[in-house]
């Protein structure tokens, strides 16, 4: 068993290391052809050592669809990271983040303005990627931008509300990440061949996967761990609505509710522990990962309809690993 384990992250890592080399030739070749400053600061990010997971999930997605031609799914997987890549650059600006995969944001390197250019230049290559495709893949590919764009705002519109409900956080979720990660898998699958109803249960895999993924990481930055490559309690100092945080106001009651609701508003890293000692209290956080266990199994269920393959067991490797990663 411990040998297939072994096993399966080998090939991850080998596939990881390809998506590595491909994103790496791509800022070397917007180098040489003059795109200078820009393509160097894009590249620094980008190369820098993303965890490559949406690149992944749509090799083994066309892989499992029954696609055999690497090449012919590369260009989109490249463009799902290059489009990430650049929502990072965008999002840390907004959320004023210092650090990103462990060096400095590009805004903290270069200021605002070149940050934001540098986003835009990011999507601009992603988008060239992606509109290689049918016009049918790229219409998936602009609406997942677009969705993302409305989850962002509606994010912004309840920092600091501490009205926001499960739904209100599940619907930001959803456009934000789990979008991202439904749109590639269910691209994958109709570049490999696949009905739209087969490419349908791609789709589900990857937004219930991406759910699990962004409570995952809203856990991560309470929990804290400098293997992340960015500060702990982010959120929190954001005035993000993340739901241990939804789960916690909702359970809690007088005194207690009203200490939470003004450590929320006003929080600063010396109420860290007092934070988290409430929300042990109420047990959100043991309610975030009891919704991650469940988010996953559904990703898993979606995935029946297909034949055991090596693709699909590494596809299970890797929920197991967004279950369990720390980074
Ligand atoms: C960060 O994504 C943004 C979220 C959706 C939580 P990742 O955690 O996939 O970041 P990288 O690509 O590995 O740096
Ligand atoms: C990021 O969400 C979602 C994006 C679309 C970039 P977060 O704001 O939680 O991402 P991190 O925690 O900064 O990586
Ligand atoms: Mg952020
Ligand atoms: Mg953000
Ligand atoms: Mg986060």
């Amino acid at each position: 068993m411990a040998s297939i384990e072994l096993e399966a992250s080998d090939r991850l890592e080998t596939m990881r290391l390809l998506v590595d080399a491909e994103l790496e030739a791509l800022i070397e070749n917007e180098i040489k052809n003059g795109s200078g400053q820009v393509a160097e600061l894009c590249g620094s990010v980008l190369l820098a050592g993303g965890k490559r997971l949406r690149p992944l999930l749509i090799l083994l997605a066309h892989e499992i669809a029954g696609g055999s031609d690497i090449e012919e799914i590369m260009p989109l997987a490249l463009a799902s990271e290059m489009i990430h890549t650049a929502t990072l650059v965008h999002d840390d600006i907004n959320d004023e983040a210092s650090h990103r995969r462990g060096i400095e944001t590009i805004h903290s390197r270069v200021g605002l303005p070149k940050a934001v250019i540098a986003g835009d230049w990011l999507f601009s290559q992603g988008f060239a990627l992606g509109g290689r495709y049918d016009e049918v893949i790229v219409r998936i590919l602009a609406q997942y931008c677009a969705e993302l764009a409305v989850a962002e705002f509606e994010q912004l519109d309840h920092v600091l509300d501490l009205t926001t409900s499960p739904e209100d956080y599940l619907n930001i979720v959803r456009g934000k990440t789990a979008g991202p990660f439904a749109a590639g898998c269910h691209a994958a699958g109709l570049v490999a061949g696949l009905s739209e109803l087969q490419a349908s249960s791609l789709k589900r895999f990857g937004m219930e996967l991406g759910i699990a993924f962004q409570l995952v990481d809203d856990l991560l930055d309470l929990r804290g761990d400098e293997r992340m490559g960015k500060p702990r309690g982010a959120d929190v100092i954001e005035g993000k609505m993340t739901l241990p945080l939804i789960h916690a106001l909702t359970l809690s009651h007088g005194k207690e509710r009203q200490r939470l609701a003004h450590i929320i508003e006003n929080f600063t890293d010396d109420c860290f522990d007092e934070l988290m000692a409430l929300l042990n209290h109420s047990d959100s956080l043991h309610y975030a990962e009891i919704l991650v266990r469940t988010h996953l199994e559904r990703a898993i269920a979606a995935l029946d309809i297909f034949p055991q393959s090596d693709a699909k067991a590494l596809m299970l490797h890797v929920t197991d690993y967004v279950m369990l990663r720390h980074a």
